[in-house]
């Protein structure tokens, strides 16, 4: 579906968003290799997208451009059940995060993940549109949420444009990726295996935000 007018920036640019769905498996596989491309290799997998758009607990956005179009942004959200709270908590120090997991306190986690622009399109404002766009989809779900911004020394960190939307810094994590690129299948650009890139810990506050009895669990 898309969403939204394609932006006009000065001319110079239109784009479209599109939210990809269940039966849109050759839109998640290039998507997919963008994010390999611009992110690392290993990101997630085809079939586990897929899956995980079936069960409505993910958001899963392609931003396409030019004449035939072509994907230059993927981004992804999605709502955590416990066992995807245990994923993002177990890289960090104890006491990082509560370890009482969502079901258990009524909360309604959320999670931004795999943000990516291919660089002639960035500076433009599609990572902000493409946040926005998940922002408000968060917002209808969830109690709060949380981010990992990759403080890699390439060019292109989403850390300014996650501020301007309201996220707030919560600490700075050492090696959070150090498993995933040792042992798991990730691979960081910047460092290959293993990665030692530190990541900056936001949350969205969120009130008023859905309580637990509202929606079904998802991953
Ligand atoms: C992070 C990333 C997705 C941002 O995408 P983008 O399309 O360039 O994002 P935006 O254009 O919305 O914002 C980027 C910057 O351009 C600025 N900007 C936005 N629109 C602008 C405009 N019309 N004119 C000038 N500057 C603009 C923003 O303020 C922001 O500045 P800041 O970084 O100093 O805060 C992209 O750089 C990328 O793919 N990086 C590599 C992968 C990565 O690090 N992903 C994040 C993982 S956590």
């Amino acid at each position: 579906m898309a969403v939204g007018p394609p932006r006009d920036s000065g001319g110079m640019t239109t784009w479209a968003i599109t939210e990809l769905g269940p039966h849109d498996r050759q839109a998640v596989a290039d998507a997919g290799s963008l994010a390999d491309a611009v992110l690392g290799r290993g990101m997630f997998t085809v079939e586990q997208v897929l899956e995980d758009l079936r069960d409505g607990a993910l958001l899963f956005l392609a931003a396409y451009a030019g004449k035939p179009p072509v994907p230059v942004g993927v981004a992804a959200a999605r709502v955590l059940d416990d066992d995807g709270y245990r994923d993002l908590t177990a890289p960090m120090p104890p006491g990082t995060l509560p370890a009482t997991p969502p079901s258990a306190g009524g909360r309604r986690i959320g999670r931004l993940s795999s943000l990516a622009v291919t660089a002639p399109m960035r500076g433009r404002g599609l990572g902000s549109a493409l946040t926005a766009h998940r922002t408000r989809w968060l917002r209808e779900r969830c109690t709060e949420a949380y981010t990992i911004s990759w403080l890699h020394n390439r060019q292109g960190r989403s850390e300014g444009l996650l501020r301007a939307l309201g996220r707030q810094p919560v600490t700075i994590l050492h090696d959070y990726w150090l498993q995933a690129t040792t042992t798991g299948d990730l691979s960081c650009l910047q460092c290959g295996r293993p990665c030692h890139c530190p990541g900056l810990l936001l949350r969205l506050p969120i009130t008023g935000g859905r309580t637990a009895s509202g929606l079904g669990a998802g991953r």
